[in-house]
């Protein structure tokens, strides 16, 4: 381990006194069971590492180590001081790995997408090590870990984490993913990756936000966790002459995003992988639409929401203002009026409240 212990591995972003533990008891199980192993030669492929502690773990091996989300990316960066940068497109992989290492994400299917590829670059003697907290734990993981590499079987529970391990006993796959989808209003269809927001359908939330994209004198519009970026083609169908700028932490959402614009438009929007807004341009944008995510991988909470906000009142300029779609109960009324010194309910419906603050 390039810090001292797993104990080291730190949370990004970085936060002082932060109690929030950046590996968890499945991280560890994984690593114990690596220890035992002879890894001389070996290439080892490490899946969804949450902040590095497997990448730092293993980094006197010969590793890579694959994540879609930038908080992810940013964390395994600063905990193996900047030795290992991590791939972001499922597409990088090259060669035969002799064993993945894999936390198992949540979103069902990105671990299918995931296991598809893995059936390109996996041999008879390649092995599978997931880990993942039992309450995690999804049955249809087993279901797609059998049809995809082979049979599985599992650890006991240690410290509530559990182990699953398979051979590679199948033949390679062709990919299902990304999914064309048709949305209502629109003529083109949707290209959604695996690890998106709403991948199948048009989440309801999104279809009332739809119809209250603002139309008006804009130069530049930011769609703010942009996901397959349906926000922003309707922004730009509104407001042609505004320059459109996407973001997400989600890597799968940024190429989702571009595809889906330029399929819409001769020309293409300016990309931002980030968290939140934090590297973004001060004082430049003139409206940013927001549909805020209530939880990052398996951490649930408003502290994104809160930082969105908080960043676009940096990026926003003097005038400009922010137009925000929530559940009418998570209060983002009163967390905008305390940022921005005032808000304004646009719209609400019998769930979701839209509400603008200016700047
Ligand atoms: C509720 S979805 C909204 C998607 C889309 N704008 C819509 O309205 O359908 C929230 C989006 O925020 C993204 N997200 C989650 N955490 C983030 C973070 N820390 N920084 C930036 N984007 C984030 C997610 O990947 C997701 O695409």
């Amino acid at each position: 381990m390039n810090s001292n212990s797993i104990t080291d591995i730190k949370r990004y972003p970085l936060k002082k006194n932060d109690l929030l533990q950046g590996w968890d008891a499945a991280d560890s199980l994984i690593l114990e069971h690596m220890s035992t192993i002879e890894l001389q030669g070996k290439r080892i492929l490490i899946i969804n590492d949450q902040f590095g502690a497997l990448t730092c773990g293993l980094m006197n091996h010969n590793i890579t180590t694959y994540t879609d989300s930038y908080v992810s990316y940013r964390g395994i960066l600063f905990n193996s001081h900047q030795k290992v940068t991590p791939i972001n497109n499922l597409n990088d992989l090259e060669g035969v790995y002799d064993y993945v290492l894999m936390q198992i994400p949540k979103n069902m299917s990105f671990l299918e997408d995931i296991l598809i590829h893995l059936t390109n670059h996996m041999l008879p003697h390649s092995k599978l090590i997931c880990g993942a907290m039992v309450k995690h734990l999804a049955p249809t993981s087993f279901d797609l870990i059998n049809k995809y590499i082979g049979t599985t079987s599992t650890s006991l529970a240690v410290k509530k984490a559990r182990l699953i391990f398979a051979s590679f006993e199948k033949e390679k796959f062709q990919n299902i993913y990304p999914q064309r989808i048709t949305m209502d209003g629109f003529e083109k269809p949707f290209i959604n990756h695996s690890n998106l927001f709403s991948r199948d359908k048009l989440d309801i939330g999104t279809r009332f936000f739809l119809e209250h994209i603002p139309k008006g004198d804009f130069h530049s519009i930011l769609d703010l966790g942009c996901a397959n970026g349906i926000i922003g083609v309707r922004a730009q169908e509104l407001n042609s002459n505004a320059k459109i700028h996407y973001s997400d932490e989600s890597y799968q959402a940024i190429l989702s995003a571009t595809q889906n614009y330029q399929n819409h438009f001769d020309k293409t929007p300016i990309l931002h992988w980030t968290n939140c807004f934090e590297d973004g341009p001060k004082n430049s944008l003139d409206l940013v639409l927001c549909n805020p995510p209530f939880h990052q991988g398996t951490t649930v909470g408003d502290f994104i929401a809160n930082q969105m906000f908080k960043d676009s009142y940096q990026s926003l300029k003097k005038g400009g203002f922010i137009r925000v779609i929530g559940n009418s109960h998570l209060g983002y009324q009163a967390k905008l009026k305390h940022i921005f010194g005032n808000s304004k309910i646009v719209a609400t419906n019998n769930k979701f409240m839209i509400v603008d603050a200016q700047k």
